[in-house]
C-alpha cells in the first residue's frame, strides 16, 4: 500500500503553464484582435467605439482566464497535500507499530526517533533519548565498531552495514541485538541521517548461554565418572613416584644415621625425592584440571601435545588392562582454538572406549593408536583406533545418543557429551568401521591460520 501510492511532488511547470497561456492568448489578442474588428464591423464609427472596449475585454478574459488556470492549480495542490499527509500517517503508523525496534539518529549518533519497539526494547521512553547519543545505552566494548561504522557513514562511504551490538536497557540488564542501519541521503546529495532497525537476539544468546551451561554440567559429571572408572590406573600412577619418595628418603635417613653421610650422595637423593614429589605433583595438577568445574574458556593449543597429554593420562589405565596405547603424529604443530579440558575429555573418551573395547580380545598385542594429521588447508583429524569388538548394525544407530550404553558399569554419556563437544568447537565427529577388526572413532577441528601444511 505504502509503496502504491503515487506522489507528485510539486515543480515549477504550473507557474510556467499559466505564464505560457497568458503570453499565447496576450498575443494572439494583440495581433489578431484589431483585425477580427475589421473583419466583422464595417463601421468606421463603430470600430472606434469598440476600440476603447477592447481592453476591458481583454482585462476581463484574461482575469477568467488566470482564475480558471490558478484554481485547477490549488485543487491539485490541495489533493497533493491530501496524499502527503495520507502517506505521512501511514509512514507514522508503519514506524510507530512495526514489531522491529526501528530508530533514526543523526550523524553524531544522537536520537531523532524511536517507535514503540525500540522504547520497549531499550526500557526508555522516546523523549528519554530524545537528543542523547547512542553511546548512552551502548555496552562500552561495544562502541568502537559503532563509532568507526557510523564515521564511514556520515562520510558517505558506506550506504547500509549489519553488525551485532549490545545495549544496556534501563534497569541494567544487557540486549543483544542485531542492527541493520542505512543511511538516508538529502537534496544535496549528501548523508543526511542513519535509520537503523534493531533485530532483539537477547533471548536466543541466553538460550544459547544455557545451553553451553548444561552441556558443561554435563561434561562435568562425565569427567567426573571418567575418573572415577581410572581411580586404580591413576592411584598407580600417584603411587608409584610416593614409593621412589619413600625409597630415596629412607636411604637418605639411613645415611644421616649412619654418620658417614657423604653430602653429594645426600644431595643426589634429595634431588630425586623432589623429581618425585614434581612427578607426583603433576598427575594431580591434570587430574585436577580434569574435575575442576569451570565456565568453558578457549585458547590456542598445540593438539599434538593435547593427545600426548591425555594419552599420559590414560596409559596407566590401559597397562592395567593390557593394552597399550601408540601415537603417531603425522603433523607438526596443528594450532586449534579449544577449550582444552574439553577437548581432552573427548580424548579421553575414545582412548576409554577404546581401551574396553579392546581389551577382551585374544589378540595378544592389543594396540590402540591414536593418530593426528592435517586433512585439508583448515581441519586437523584426530583418530583413535582400535582392534576391539566392533559396533553391530543394531549399536550403530544409536551410538551417538545419551544413555546408550552396552557396559554394565557403562552411563552411556561418553559419546554424546563427545559429539556436543566436537559440534560446539566447529568440528565433526564420526566412526568407521576398519577393514579387519575394530573400529576407528575420528573426529575434526577447525585449524587457526599459520598452521604449518605440509
Ligand atoms: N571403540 C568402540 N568399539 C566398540 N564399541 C564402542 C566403541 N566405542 C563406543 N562403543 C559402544 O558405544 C556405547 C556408548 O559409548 P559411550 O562412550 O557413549 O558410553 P559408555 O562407554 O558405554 O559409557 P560412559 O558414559 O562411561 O562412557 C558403548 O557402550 C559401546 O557399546
Ligand atoms: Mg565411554
Amino acid at each position: 500500500m505504502l509503496m502504491d501510492s503515487v506522489l507528485r511532488t510539486p515543480s515549477h511547470k504550473p507557474a510556467f503553464r499559466v505564464a505560457a497561456i497568458y503570453t499565447i492568448i496576450g498575443a494572439l489578442w494583440v495581433l489578431l484582435s484589431d483585425r477580427l474588428l475589421v473583419a466583422m464591423v464595417s463601421d468606421v464609427h463603430t470600430i472606434v467605439a469598440l476600440e476603447s472596449y477592447k481592453g476591458w475585454i481583454f482585462v476581463m478574459l484574461t482575469g477568467l482566464l488566470i482564475y480558471y488556470l490558478v484554481d485547477t492549480q490549488s485543487t491539485i495542490n490541495a489533493k497533493y497535500q491530501e496524499q502527503l499527509r495520507e502517506r505521512d500517517d501511514e509512514l507514522r503508523l508503519t514506524f510507530q507499530n512495526a514489531p522491529t525496534a526501528i530508530i533514526t539518529f543523526d550523524l553524531c549518533g544522537r536520537f531523532l526517533s524511536l517507535n514503540q519497539s525500540a522504547c520497549d526494547l531499550f526500557g526508555y521512553s522516546e523523549d528519554e533519548l530524545r537528543g542523547t547519543s547512542y553511546k548512552e545505552i551502548t555496552y562500552e566494548e561495544d562502541m568502537k565498531e559503532g563509532d568507526q561504522l557510523l564515521a564511514q557513514c556520515a562520510r558517505g562511504d558506506l550506504k547500509t552495514y549489519t553488525f551485532e551490538n549490545r545495549y544496556i536497557h534501563k534497569d541494567g540488564h544487557i540486549i543483544h541485538g542485531r542492527v541493520h542501519n542505512g543511511t538516508v541521503y538529502g537534496t544535496d546529495g549528501r548523508p543526511s541521517i542513519l535509520v537503523a532497525q534493531v533485530e532483539d537476539l537477547t533471548k536466543r544468546r541466553k538460550a544459547e548461554q544455557e545451553a553451553r551451561e548444561h552441556r558443561e554440567r554435563l561434561a562435568h559429571v562425565d569427567r567426573v565418572s571418567l575418573l572415577g572408572e581410572m581411580a586404580a590406573g591413576i592411584a598407580h600412577e600417584i603411587n608409584q613416584p610416593l614409593t621412589a619418595i619413600s625409597n630415596y628418603s629412607d636411604a637418605a635417613r639411613r645415611r644421616v644415621l649412619s654418620n658417614n653421610a657423604d653430602p653429594e650422595k645426600l644431595l643426589s637423593s634429595l634431588e630425586k625425592v623432589s623429581e618425585q614429589a614434581h612427578r607426583a605433583g603433576e598427575v594431580i595438577r591434570r587430574l585436577r584440571a580434569l574435575v575442576k568445574k569451570g565456565t568453558s574458556q578457549r585458547e590456542c593449543a598445540d593438539i599434538n601435545d593435547l593427545v600426548r597429554d591425555t594419552v599420559n593420562l590414560a596409559a596407566v589405565d590401559a597397562r592395567i588392562h593390557d593394552v597399550s596405547i601408540d601415537v603417531d603424529i603425522r603433523a607438526a604443530a596443528p594450532t586449534v582454538f579449544v577449550d582444552n579440558i574439553q577437548i581432552q575429555q573427548v580424548i579421553l573418551n575414545l582412548l576409554r572406549n577404546a581401551i574396553d573395547a579392546t581389551e577382551d580380545e585374544p589378540n595378544p598385542n592389543r594396540t590402540v593408536r591414536a593418530v593426528i594429521e592435517i586433512v585439508d588447508e583448515e581441519l586437523v583429524e584426530v583418530s583413535v583406533e582400535d582392534s576391539g569388538v566392533g559396533i553391530t548394525e543394531d549399536s550403530a544407530e544409536k551410538l551417538f545418543s545419551p544413555f546408550f550404553t552396552t557396559k554394565k558399569a557403562g552411563m552411556g554419556m561418553g559419546l554424546s557429551i563427545s559429539h556436543s563437544i566436537i559440534n560446539a568447537h566447529g568440528g565433526h565427529l564420526w566412526f568407521s568401521r576398519n577393514p579387519e577388526r575394530g573400529t576407528t572413532f575420528h573426529f575434526t577441528l577447525p585449524l587457526e591460520e599459520g598452521t604449518p601444511h605440509d
